[in-house]
């Protein structure tokens, strides 16, 4: 082991995140794989932004909805989303209702709008068009550049979605791509509703995610893909955790490789 790597076993998680250039870490994986519960404590205890690039794609469909225009209007739908203003702000105090983030469309926090059954029914579709895909794109390559480069009010950033580390941002020195079977992922979909309150069949939650699954992976463009150099982390049988444990592992591999 060298010297450096040695130092950086016992350095303070801020101090690690300072170590990362460009300081982005891409993370993506399927629905409900626990992407979002690993990205978000990562960029909480390195102090990066979390951005979940998902909620982009939710805002677009979540106005086109609410604004009458058809989800089958690829060309309506791609214009909205260059139109539109969407805004992430960390939670301010006193909201402390479980959001990761507050989204803004036009001025207007849609957080949890965004979690609808309409908007969760008709966002595959909408992700799928190319304008809407390069509107959103061109946005989120922007955000984790700027603070990649140190040129933003918190030190790096953490992005989650499903072409993070294939499209938005290739050029992330850490990518991670996390799993869990499909079964485990509806298990995980189907708890959550029943605390809502809401009742469903896991087998429909199951079929819902085989399809989501499908559409995600199957899409001409940005389809859902482990990039080559990617660090898979599968999480079907482990806590989160012990998946916490694993991504700050690869973070220091990769760090102590590049110094
Ligand atoms: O992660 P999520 O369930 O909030 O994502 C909502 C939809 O957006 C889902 O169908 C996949 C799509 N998406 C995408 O195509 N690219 C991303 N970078 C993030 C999400």
């Amino acid at each position: 082991m060298t010297a450096t790597s040695e130092r950086l076993l016992d350095a303070p998680l801020s101090a690690l995140g300072a170590h990362l250039h460009p300081a982005i870490i891409a993370i993506d994986g399927p629905a409900a794989s626990g992407k979002s519960t690993v990205g978000y404590r990562l960029a909480n205890a390195l102090g990066y932004l979390y951005f979940d690039t998902g909620v982009m794609y939710r805002a677009v469909t979540w106005a086109a909805l609410t604004r009458g225009i058809a989800i089958t209007d690829e060309q309506a739908v791609g214009e909205l989303a260059h139109s539109i203003a969407i805004d992430l702000l960390p939670p301010q105090p006193g909201q402390q209702d479980g959001r990761h983030a507050t989204v803004l469309v036009d001025g207007e926090d849609v957080t949890w709008l965004l979690r609808a059954p309409e908007v969760e029914r008709n966002v595959s579709a909408v992700s799928a068009y190319a304008a809407v895909r390069a509107a959103l794109t061109a946005k989120q390559r922007a955000i984790a550049h700027r603070y990649g480069r140190g040129n933003a009010e918190r030190a790096g950033i953490v992005l989650v979605g499903r072409d993070i580390g294939t499209v938005v941002v290739p050029d992330a020195p850490l990518k991670l791509y996390i799993d869990a079977t499909p079964e485990e992922r509806a298990r995980r979909r189907h708890r959550e509703l029943r605390q809502q309150g809401k009742t469903i069949d896991y087998d429909q939650v199951l079929a819902d995610m085989l399809r989501r699954d499908h559409i995600d992976s199957e899409r001409t463009l940005a389809p859902l893909r482990q990039a080559p150099d990617a660090v898979r982390l599968d999480n079907s049988d482990q806590s989160a955790d012990v998946t916490l444990t694993q991504a700050l592992d690869a973070l220091r591999a990769k760090i102590a490789q590049s110094t």
